[in-house]
């Protein structure tokens, strides 16, 4: 694995290997790595003959400088990693390559964005997010990106920006990664207490308590799949953000939610937030006899 700095140099390794017949893979990261960003990697290595990952904490992106500057950097370690899950090239570009003098344009998504995390982290956040987002295709032009369902309101910007705006890309979603208790991987997992720590499987519980109240149908399944998520957090003590039925696509809140759905939440546990999703099918119970 080689790792590159500057725009032009990225440029020219990926116009060589695509030169040679190559399609290309990239996967942009914050870095602090864990198995959910090489789970993303492993997949980009699977299908793709040249694997880009980008490493850049989008100082865009934050709305709280607090976040920012707490925000875990090793880059020694991400290229580890990075290598061993099969990335042919990190690129790992300054602040000042990306946002250089006079910078002045962002890349805006409405409606969808400001939704739920766009609400609660502010309109810069998603804008920062594809901003940067459109500058790596931009700079990588890759045939393949690649995303973590756990951010799932950012997949859906994500798409709605690649189609609104044409851009030449397939967009690939990988399944959320989680610790053997249930907990989606983040990198801000490394924040919470012991006690943080045992608190926050109440996330996943109630996801698993909402999929098993979706499996059995109900009556009123939407009400039942949200009563059941809430139970699971109030036993941890956990008081939900928000904890919403949406649509997958625009993420609008339905009063009378049925068929594919997703469950998103996000909960404060001490002072990190966390957030996760499930896709559910709301339907009422089979018949029986
Ligand atoms: P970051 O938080 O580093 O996440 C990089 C990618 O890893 C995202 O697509 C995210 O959804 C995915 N990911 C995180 N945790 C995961 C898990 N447990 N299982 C599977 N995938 C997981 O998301 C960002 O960075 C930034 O917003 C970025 C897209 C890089 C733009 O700056």
């Amino acid at each position: 694995m080689i790792t590159l700095r500057t725009i032009a140099e990225i440029r020219d390794h990926v116009a060589a290997a695509r030169a040679t017949g190559s399609n290309i893979g990239l996967v942009p990261t914050m870095g602090a790595l864990h198995d959910g960003h090489l789970a993303l990697m492993r997949a980009a290595r699977e299908q793709c003959d040249e694997v880009v990952a980008s490493l850049f904490v989008n100082p865009a992106q934050f709305d709280e400088a607090s976040d920012l500057a707490a925000y875990p950097r090793d880059e020694a370690r991400d290229a580890e990693l990075a290598a061993g899950a099969g990335v042919d090239v990190l690129f790992a570009p300054s602040a000042d390559a990306i946002y250089r003098p006079g910078f002045s344009t962002t890349v805006t998504v409405s409606g969808l964005t400001d939704r739920l995390e766009g609400a609660i982290r502010g309109p810069g956040h998603f804008a920062g997010v594809c901003t940067i987002v459109t500058k790596l295709f931009n700079i990588v032009a890759p045939d393949i990106a690649y995303f973590g369902a756990k951010d799932a309101q950012q997949v859906a910007v994500v798409r709605r920006m690649a189609a609104d705006l044409d851009l030449p890309v397939r967009i690939e979603v990988v399944q959320t990664v989680r610790e053997p208790d249930g907990l989606a991987l983040s990198s801000r997992n490394v924040r919470l207490s012991l006690e943080e720590r045992e608190r926050a499987v109440a996330l996943s519980e109630a996801l698993l308590a909402a999929e098993a109240v979706a499996r059995d149908g109900a009556a009123d399944p939407a009400a039942a799949v949200r009563d059941a998520a809430s139970r699971a957090l109030a036993a941890r003590d956990v008081e939900p953000e928000y904890l919403e039925l949406v649509d997958a696509d625009d993420f609008t809140v339905s009063e009378q939610p049925s068929g594919r759905v997703l469950l998103v939440l996000a909960a404060r546990i001490g002072a990190t937030r966390l957030i996760d999703n499930a896709a559910l099918d709301l339907r009422p119970p089979a018949a029986t006899g």
